[in-house]
């Protein structure tokens, strides 16, 4: 059985490789994009992948898993900590959501400790760096297998 997964990423994560280097690490968003689908490769998943910088076109793609798509992946990046559009976007499909960060949001800045995905999702994997795409992938994977 071959599950569709989409792996979604927010605002700036496309600067990955030169954005804070300190706190990102120099990884860009084509390795973690090549990681995904390694990953969705190794155990039996197709990959969606997709970034934006753009808040409506991230609701768009969302909408559009409906039907379609197994599990959402997530990396929301700053939307995380204020959209509820996003949210409820979410909430609309009723798709299994898995949260990313690559940064451990919870040693960082007291605005990025609140999340309005987390209690909508099936867990959230942060601070592994992009290694987290890779868990995430295959936890969803293993939960759909159920
Ligand atoms: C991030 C953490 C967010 O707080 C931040 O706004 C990002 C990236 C992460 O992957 O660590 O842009 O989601």
């Amino acid at each position: 059985m071959t599950y569709k997964i989409a792996v979604f990423n927010g605002p700036n994560l496309n600067l990955l490789g030169t954005r804070e280097p300190e706190t990102y690490g120099y990884d860009t968003l084509a390795t973690i994009e090549k990681l995904c689908h390694q990953t969705g490769e190794s155990c039996g998943a197709e990959i969606e992948f997709f970034q934006t910088n753009h808040e409506g076109d991230l609701i768009d793609r969302i909408q559009g898993c409906r039907g379609n798509t197994d599990a959402i992946v997530l990396n929301a990046a700053a939307w995380t900590h204020t959209s509820v559009a996003l949210r409820d976007a979410v909430t609309a499909v009723s798709l299994p959501l898995y949260e990313v960060h690559i940064t451990n949001v919870h040693k960082r800045d007291a605005f990025r400790h609140h999340s309005f995905l987390s209690d909508v999702s099936v867990g959230v994997i942060c601070g592994f760096g992009i290694q987290g795409y890779e868990y995430a992938i295959r936890q969803a994977v293993v939960n759909l297998s159920k």
